[in-house]
Order: C-alpha cells, then sequence, then structure tokens
C-alpha cells in the first residue's frame, strides 16, 4: 500500500516536472451556444466531485452496425440469430494499444477508473472540478436553468492530450447540458374527472372499443384498442424491463390497487422485480410513490399479461440524463441474460447534449439490439418544441428518439368515437427529424414519402435528412393509473412507451413458446413486412414553436410514426419472418 502510494507521487511528480506535462493539447469537443433557458454564473468550486465517464476508441463500431442490421432485417440469413456478449466485444473493446494509452493518462494524472462495460471500453472514475479542469484544459462552469433554478456543471470545451485524441470517443459529463425540468405526467384523480367513467373490467380481443374508454383509458381498453389478449404468458425466459430515474419510486401498493380494480383476472399480489445501480433506491412509503414509476410498471405489469418484469431504479449519483442512460445501458448489457425488452420514458432535446455522448449511447442500444434486446423510449411531450420546451424558433428533436437504433413511441389520444379509426395523434406527441443522426436505412421511403405530402410546410425549421422520429404510437392520454393510493389520470408519451412495449413482449412470449428467437431491434422488421399491419392514425399534429407543428397523413409521420398496433397482425407478420 505504502509503495503503491509513494509510487502514484512519484509518477506525479514526474509528470509536473516532465514536458510530456504540458504537450500539446487538441479539442476534443466544444460548443459555442449556450442552450435556450441556462444561465452561467460563474466558475464551478474547484473541490466539487464529479462522476466522470471516459468512451475509448471501439475496434470496430461499423462492424457492430452491419452486424445489427443483419440480425435485424427479415429475410437476411442472419436475422434473428444474435450475437453473444464476447461476439459484441469483438466490435466494441478497445485495441490493446487504445487500453494502454489510455490507462497511461490516467495513471499519470493519479486517476484510479474502473471498467463499467463488459469489453473494457467505458470507465467510470471520480475526480475534482480543479484536477479535471487541469488534465482536460476544461473550463467547468456553473450554469443555472432558468425554469427550475437547477445548476448543471458544464465545460463549454475540453482537450486532450493530441496523441490521445484517436484513443477516446468522448469524456463526459463536459458539454452537454440537461434540463432538470423533467416533470412525470400530471396526475388527475379521478374524482375530479367529469363524467366518472365506471371500470369497463375485461373485453375479448375482438370485441368493440367501451365506451368508457372515450374518458377513462383502462388495460382493458388497450386490450379493446390493439387486440392484446389478457392470457397470460407462458415463457418465464422472456422478461421487460423498466427504466426509472430522478427518485421515480414504483410503488407495490399502488400497483395491487391497479391490479385489484383494473386487471382482477391476474392473480393478486404480482408484482416486479428490483434492480438498483448508481445508488437507486425504491422508497415503499406511498407517499415517495412517484407517478412516471408507477405508470410504468402499472403498464407493463397490467399489460403484458405473466412477463416478468424487473423495475431499475437508476440512483442520483448521475446528475444528468446521458449520463443516466448510459450507465443504465451499460448496466443491462453487462447482464448475462438481458431482458428481452426495455422501456424508458425519459428524455431530452438533442441539441442541449454532446454529439459524441448521444452517439456513445446510441451505439449501446446497437449492442442490446445485436443481443436480441427491443429498446423502446417515449418520444417526448412537447410537440415539435422538444421533449416539454416551448421556447423554440426551429423545431428541436428529442434524445435518444434522434437515435435510429431504438424505437420511438409517441401518443395518440381517442377521437370520441368507440368505432372505426377511435385515435387521432395527441397534440403533445414529440416527433421531428434528428440533427445529429441521418434517415435510418430503414425508413428511406417512408420519410421521402412524409416529405413529400409536406411540402414546403414548415420549411427551414426541421432538418430534412435526419432520422425521423417516432416508430410507432399508442394511446396515450387519459390513462387510469394509481399512484399514492389515489386512483387518476395522466397523459404523455410515458404510457405509450410501456403499452407498446409490453404489446412486443407478448409477441416475443409467443415467439418463444414456437422455439423460436425475439424480435431484438424492431425497425427494419416495423418498417418493413410488419408496416401494413399498423392502424394508420391520419388525423391531428403536434404543435409547437408557434407552428401547428407537423400534420399525422396517411403512411409514415413524424407525430405517431406507422401508427398504433394490432396484435393478431403484428404477431402473424413476426411469425411469417421469424
Ligand atoms: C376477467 O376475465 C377473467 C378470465 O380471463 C375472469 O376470471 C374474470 O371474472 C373476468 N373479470 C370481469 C370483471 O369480467
Ligand atoms: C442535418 O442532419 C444531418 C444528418 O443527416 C447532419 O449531418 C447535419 O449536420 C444536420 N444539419 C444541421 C444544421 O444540424
Amino acid at each position: 500500500m505504502v509503495a503503491t502510494g509513494f509510487f502514484l507521487l512519484s509518477l506525479f511528480a514526474v509528470a509536473l516536472g516532465n514536458p510530456l506535462a504540458r504537450r500539446a493539447m487538441t479539442v476534443h469537443e466544444s460548443r459555442s451556444d449556450v442552450p435556450v433557458g441556462f444561465v452561467k454564473q460563474g466558475p464551478a468550486a474547484p473541490d466539487t466531485v464529479l462522476d466522470m465517464r471516459i468512451a475509448l476508441t471501439q475496434t470496430d463500431p461499423e462492424g457492430l452496425t452491419d452486424a445489427l442490421m443483419a440480425v435485424s432485417t427479415p429475410g437476411n440469413a442472419l436475422y434473428q440469430k444474435f450475437l453473444t456478449q464476447d461476439e459484441v466485444a469483438k466490435f466494441t473493446a478497445p485495441t490493446k494499444e487504445t487500453a494502454d494509452a489510455v490507462s497511461a493518462f490516467l495513471k499519470e494524472n493519479g486517476i484510479t477508473a474502473q471498467s463499467i462495460s463488459p469489453a473494457g471500453d467505458f470507465l467510470a472514475f471520480q475526480t475534482t472540478v480543479a484536477k479535471a479542469n487541469e488534465m482536460f484544459a476544461a473550463d467547468f462552469s456553473v450554469f443555472q436553468e432558468q425554469d427550475s433554478g437547477k445548476l448543471n456543471l458544464v465545460t463549454m470545451e475540453y482537450s486532450l492530450p493530441s496523441a490521445l485524441t484517436q484513443h477516446v470517443q468522448f469524456v463526459h459529463p463536459t458539454i452537454s447540458f440537461t434540463r432538470n425540468t423533467f416533470t412525470p405526467p400530471a396526475f388527475k384523480p379521478l374524482k375530479d374527472v367529469q363524467p366518472l367513467a365506471s371500470h369497463p373490467g375485461n373485453v375479448s380481443s375482438d370485441a368493440s372499443v367501451p365506451a368508457s374508454c372515450v374518458n377513462v383509458v383502462t388495460p382493458a381498453c388497450v386490450q379493446a384498442l390493439y387486440g392484446v389478449p389478457a392470457t397470460p404468458a407462458t415463457q418465464s425466459s422472456n422478461k421487460i424491463s423498466v427504466a426509472g430515474f430522478i427518485d421515480q419510486f414504483a410503488n407495490n401498493a399502488d400497483l395491487q390497487s391497479f391490479l385489484k380494480a383494473l386487471r382482477p383476472d391476474i392473480k393478486a399480489g404480482t408484482t416486479f422485480a428490483l434492480q438498483t445501480l448508481d445508488g437507486g433506491t425504491n422508497s415503499q412509503t406511498l407517499s415517495d410513490a412517484g407517478v412516471e414509476a408507477d405508470l410504468d410498471t402499472q403498464y407493463t405489469v397490467g399489460v403484458a399479461t405473466g412477463v416478468p418484469v424487473t423495475f431499475v431504479s437508476c440512483g442520483n449519483n448521475i446528475k444528468d440524463s446521458v449520463g443516466g442512460f448510459m450507465d443504465w445501458s451499460q448496466f443491462i448489457n453487462s447482464q448475462a441474460s438481458p431482458p428481452q425488452v426495455v422501456t424508458t420514458s425519459y428524455g431530452e432535446n438533442e441539441n442541449e447534449i454532446s454529439r459524441a455522448a448521444a452517439n456513445g449511447l446510441c451505439n449501446l442500444f446497437q449492442q442490446l439490439g445485436a443481443k436480441g434486446t427491443s429498446v423502446f423510449y417515449s418520444s417526448g411531450d412537447g410537440g415539435v418544441g422538444g421533449s416539454q420546451s416551448t421556447r423554440c424558433t426551429t423545431f428541436l428533436a428529442t434524445f435518444p428518439s434522434g437515435c435510429p437504433f431504438m424505437t420511438s413511441v409517441g401518443a395518440t389520444q381517442m377521437n370520441g368515437q368507440t368505432s372505426g379509426v377511435v385515435e387521432t395523434a395527441a397534440s403533445f406527441s414529440s416527433g421531428g427529424f434528428s440533427n445529429f443522426f441521418g434517415t435510418g436505412s430503414f425508413q428511406t421511403s417512408a420519410v421521402s414519402g412524409f416529405l413529400s405530402k409536406l411540402g414546403n410546410t414548415n420549411s427551414g425549421k426541421f432538418n430534412r435528412t435526419g432520422r425521423g422520429f417516432p416508430d410507432v404510437a399508442a394511446i396515450g392520454n387519459d390513462v387510469e393509473i394509481f399512484s399514492g393510493g389515489e386512483e387518476g389520470l395522466v397523459a404523455g408519451t410515458s404510457c405509450s412507451s410501456p403499452i407498446f412495449a409490453s404489446i412486443i413482449s407478448l409477441i416475443n412470449d409467443r415467439l418463444a413458446a414456437q422455439g423460436k428467437g425475439p424480435l431484438g431491434f424492431l425497425n427494419p422488421f416495423l418498417y418493413g413486412v410488419a408496416a401494413s399491419t399498423f392502424t394508420d392514425i391520419t388525423t391531428g399534429d403536434n404543435p409547437g414553436c408557434n407552428t401547428n407543428g407537423f400534420p399525422a397523413v396517411a403512411g409514415w409521420d413524424p407525430v405517431t410514426g406507422l401508427g398504433t398496433p394490432n396484435f393478431a397482425a403484428l404477431l402473424a407478420a413476426a411469425e411469417s419472418v421469424s
């Protein structure tokens, strides 16, 4: 111990006295603008501790993309021949030269890092603002977010020793801002909702939609709308995982009240398993129950009947959402038997985060997809104005929906009818086009079809060559949950992602029962053979930035994607290609 300490100390001294310590630095990432809504206050306190991540250059990221597309594209000889962890690591591991170069740099700076990815390409370490400023030629400053008053530590640029540039994807947190205004969907107590609807109870999959669904959406309404069977899944190896952040706790008593009232056919006591990371907890005090976490667990346990559900509570050791999403993805990615479906109802604006970190998270989704996991995120609740913000002149894409290698879920609402096409686009449903990622190869004709219908509308306000999102939609308004012991309604794409994810999870169960593999990364399947199975939503739009936003039209659109699911037709499409 003493010897090691002395060794480190002397290395430090050598580094200080060594001309190498003052060697040429190259700016690695920078941003020119402070996002709207943030104000710089001054330098960050030098002794503030930063939880940092460093992503190493991978051996062959393009090879990973090719492998992912092969196993995810129906008709390809490798379709559903998912990769093992080791096969993925062949693409994602750093070369020895890269690992050695980064390790030497950290050692010179007296930093001990640990790998938190299976392939050793993602390292975690703690250091102070003073040290981070020194080793990355950074200027960490405090930026206050005006809406919430919350503080971000951000540097507008950072550098690496020039010889290290080629070995590092990015250092995080650095140039990414985090909007701390993520608010769970507003909760309207059911007793205040007029007219009061009675619980519709069970419906068979071919029954028409109960009239009460116009006012109050329950699991029975979801079953009726999309033909989702109530019969339980039979394959215990088929799992769904729900991500939770920002102290959103999933309450089991609320889940039991929900099941008792709305899924009396599900065995009482059915619940979710818990996993935690980054200091996460899951308080069961009723007053600590989180609307978002209750919603997400109730519409997985209550829709994906019989599928084992895990709630992953990601704690506050990580103070920004991109960092949280990356740690969560690495956590799932490190599991020996990862869940076949993961759903996350959190997100943010793409323009506020580092492009390199966005790319790093998108690469993680590719790793999950290559191993057979379908990744779902809600598309956001601010229409074309972004995740929640309204101050915008050009449209704000949300993240991670801009990443092509996940499935983004937008929202619909009831249109007041219970027969025919009974849904219309929800006006809050975020959708649009990424500035970071190009149009997905699976969606080129869907996107060009939409753009030609759109004509010059909103010209100059969005990126015509970007990845279009959302991919699909599901009901997301007036959805009944129980939270904090109370029965009430919520709205948001937060409802839509767990509902759609649950439907895919039930399809995976039916496939597994036939000895077939899960669907994995879905988009090539969804935009291909499955495209015609969706109920096309052709009314409504998603206003924002003082415009009407985009219209929902025939075919794919950036409000409701391909449309809402039809269980039997989607299952038949899956069976036809699996
Ligand atoms: C719902 O269906 C189950 C069987 O699937 C049945 O046992 C139960 O009684 C039904 N509940 C209602 C309220 O109809
Ligand atoms: C538009 O999207 C493309 C990706 O297709 C990107 O390379 C380009 O930088 C984006 N344009 C702007 C102005 O952000």
